[in-house]
């Protein structure tokens, strides 16, 4: 008998820097036993392999193989769709899952998503998300930011998107870069209603 996920959450993985926020994500889903629709743009696969000891083969099919084993997934938790691949669920209204992160999310993508672009599979899914008023979480990394940026985070935000910017605080006193990430991933969490232990809410502790 097929195994019973949670209901899907998608997380598309773009080029801005932070691919460590978005394989930690994809990590904590699957630890929460969620189905996870893997999107990673040809930009994101640079920046994983510039940032970080991995790299993601091209293809989906290839990519869901190493995600799976990486971050230990059941059999069919972790689905990998391409750039162009039009038949994915995430495609349409009817298929799309309940929630959709972009994380690390590139200021290209940023602007696509603003304007409706969906000239590839990630700003479709995400246009998906913002037609059918579904909870869709950006994670832009950028710094400093211009006017464009500013008004493409101003739009998507009176549209009822979550822009949250990729900056860890550091009042729990981080000692790791494992830690800064999981700060930013919690907060992810936590606005898709995902309970987390990887840092403990304000107020459960006292600081140091
Ligand atoms: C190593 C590396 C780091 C990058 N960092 C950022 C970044 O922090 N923010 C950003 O918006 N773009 C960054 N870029 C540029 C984007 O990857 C580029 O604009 C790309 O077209 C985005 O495409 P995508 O949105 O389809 O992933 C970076 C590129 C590389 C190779």
């Amino acid at each position: 008998m097929a195994e019973a996920f949670n209901p899907p959450v998608t997380v598309a993985i773009t080029g801005a820097s932070g691919a460590q926020y978005g394989l930690r994500l994809i990590e904590a889903l699957v630890q929460a036993n969620h189905e996870v629709w893997v999107m990673v743009s040809k930009a994101a696969l640079l920046v994983i392999a510039t940032e970080t000891d991995d790299e993601l083969p091209p293809r989906p099919e290839r990519q869901a193989e190493v995600l799976s084993q990486r971050f230990a997934a059941a059999p069919g938790q972790i689905r990998c769709f391409g750039r162009e691949d039009w038949m994915a669920p995430v495609a349409s209204g009817s298929g799309a899952s309940t929630a959709m992160v972009i994380c690390p999310c590139s200021t290209g993508t940023l602007s696509a998503v603003a304007c409706g672009a969906s000239n590839n599979l990630i700003e479709r899914a995400a246009d998906v998300a913002l037609k059918e008023r579904r909870t869709l979480v950006l994670v832009p990394r950028e710094t400093p930011l211009s006017a464009i940026h500013l008004e493409h985070m101003l739009k998507l935000t009176q549209m009822g998107v979550v822009v949250m910017p990729a900056a860890p605080g550091f009042y729990h006193r981080p000692t790791s870069i494992d830690q800064l990430v999981d700060f930013i991933v919690a907060r992810i969490l936590n606005q898709l209603g995902i309970e987390q232990r990887l840092v403990p809410r304000w107020g459960d502790q006292p600081l140091p």
